[in-house]
């Protein structure tokens, strides 16, 4: 019996992205995760790299039919910039990219699913950090409008649905402030500019977008943002100003102007107070402003628990916004040991209403959940199958959630797992898995999960 029914035409689907799926098999360029692997291959864990990853690059027919059998009606990938593109400066493209791209774009359309296309995960080409500062740069913001340009020109004739960026704030955190993306660096003024410039290419793309033969015939633009929401320790003011702060600078930071427009007020005083603030004119700000997106893509793996500061803020490496909160570890917190993220399937809801109440009711969707897990040829049955049971219910746990948020008027059209098939994980490698399809690394055999089978009865029956 089906308790839980989700509208009509609902997404179910998957996402991965280009760098965690195609190996870096005839790339143009080396975008930052190739170059630091490169360089530096013991900061990956067993030293994996990207060179192979999922091959997805010479797989992707069987990888595409396999996606269908989980029954997936829609999945996001993304292009990489240093695939496509072969001169950065006048958007010359790789013929045996666009090849690549445009059999993959007919491959999905041909299985009956939905190809989301994202512009950028993570995947700065080097050169333009090296060259000219990377994300802190105003002319690489350039740049990354040659390059989606050239992309709705190439594709937009069959993908209609387009996203500019995947999680810009893991951009500026792991880049500019937490050293888990080259640069590695600790630059907190560095972060905010790389904020404000993302923002800005995000609205530079879209507006672009919006002036192509694709957005006339009714396709739409998007950014894929991480909400984490920022829930205080206690009700006490200093807890609960230590969670405000977190939830606008970690949150409202992208979802405030890629909504809105505008970036939060509050969020602008504090860094103009502390002397980091962007550097910004008026037309870019109007550039924000009049350039907002058609849907949204919300990530949703972890709430952030905050309290207010116990201890001095250490300024020694500048300004951080850990100035205002510090990380509260509630007891009793249901773990995800391997990837040691909270399991909070409540807060998908509060995303959805806190979207209908304060963002206008956009229409959105779950770009990304999931749960990456150690070791899972541990529960191989006898039939050869993973049988991971846990997925199952972490994905009925936050659909229950959803549904009700959607029951209660949240305009969200769409489900995403993350990932269709177990892919590249960063530096993480391929310690966790988060697939409905399995991925044996040395044989690069793939096989359906206990999930993947799971997940196409519930996309049959649009629920569960
Ligand atoms: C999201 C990213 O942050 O989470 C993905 O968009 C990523 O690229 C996924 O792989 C899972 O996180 P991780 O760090 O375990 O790979």
């Amino acid at each position: 019996m089906i308790t839980h029914k989700f509208p009509e035409g609902f997404w179910w689907g998957a996402a991965t992205s280009g760098p965690q799926s195609e190996g870096r098999f005839h790339k143009a360029h080396r975008n930052v995760f190739d170059y630091w692997y490169d360089t530096d291959p013991k900061a990956f864990f067993n030293e994996v790299g990207p060179n192979v990853a999922s091959n997805f690059y010479n797989d992707y027919e069987d990888d595409i039919r396999l996606m269908k059998e989980t029954g997936l009606n829609s999945v996001r990938t993304s292009i990489q910039w240093s695939r496509l593109i072969k001169d950065f400066e006048t958007g010359e493209t790789d013929p045996a990219a666009v090849s690549f791209y445009n059999h993959v774009i007919d491959a999905f359309l041909k299985n009956g699913i939905r190809p989301i296309m994202n512009l950028h995960h993570f995947d700065l080409p080097v050169e333009l950090y090296e060259k000219y500062g990377g994300w802190t740069s105003k002319y690489v913001i350039d740049l990354f409008a040659i390059y989606a340009k050239r992309c709705f020109e190439l594709f937009g004739d069959r993908v209609k649905e387009w996203t500019t960026f995947n999680e810009p704030m893991v951009v500026a955190e792991g880049e500019y402030m937490y050293q888990f993306h080259y640069p590695l660096l600790v630059d907190g003024k560095k972060a905010v500019q790389c904020i404000f410039n993302l923002n800005l290419a995000s609205a530079k793309a879209i507006k672009i977008f919006h002036e192509t033969e694709c957005a006339r015939l009714g396709g739409h633009i998007g950014i894929v943002i991480n909400l984490t929401p920022a829930y205080p320790r206690s009700e006490d003011s200093a807890d609960v100003a230590a969670a405000d702060f977190a939830e606008t600078f970690k949150n409202k930071s992208f979802l405030d102007p890629a909504v809105k427009g505008v970036f939060p007020e509050k969020l602008v005083e504090v860094l103009t107070r502390d002397n980091v603030l962007w550097d910004a004119t008026a037309d870019e700000m109007k550039t924000i402003h009049d350039n907002t997106v058609d849907f949204l893509g919300v990530n949703y793996y972890q709430p952030f628990r905050a309290k207010a500061k116990e201890t001095k803020f250490d300024d020694s490496k500048g300004w951080l916004p850990n100035k205002y909160f510090d990380t509260y570890e509630m007891p009793g917190r249901r773990m995800n040991p391997y990837r040691g993220w909270e399991i909070y399937p409540k807060a998908i809801y509060d995303v959805a209403i806190n979207v209908r109440d304060n963002y206008g009711n956009i229409p959105w969707y779950i770009s990304e959940n999931g749960m990456g897990v150690e070791g899972e040829e541990k529960f191989i049955g006898k039939d050869g199958v993973i049988a991971d049971d846990y997925r199952i219910d972490f994905i009925r746990e936050h659909l229950e959630w959803l549904q009700k948020a959607i029951e209660e008027g949240s305009n969200c059209f769409g489900y995403h797992l993350w990932t269709p098939i177990d892919c590249w994980s960063w530096s993480n490698a391929y310690k966790n898995r988060y697939g409905l399809i399995a991925l044996a690394l040395v044989t690069q055999k793939k096989t359906i999960k206990k999930s993947g089978r799971w997940f196409r009865a519930l996309a049959e029956n649009n629920g569960f």
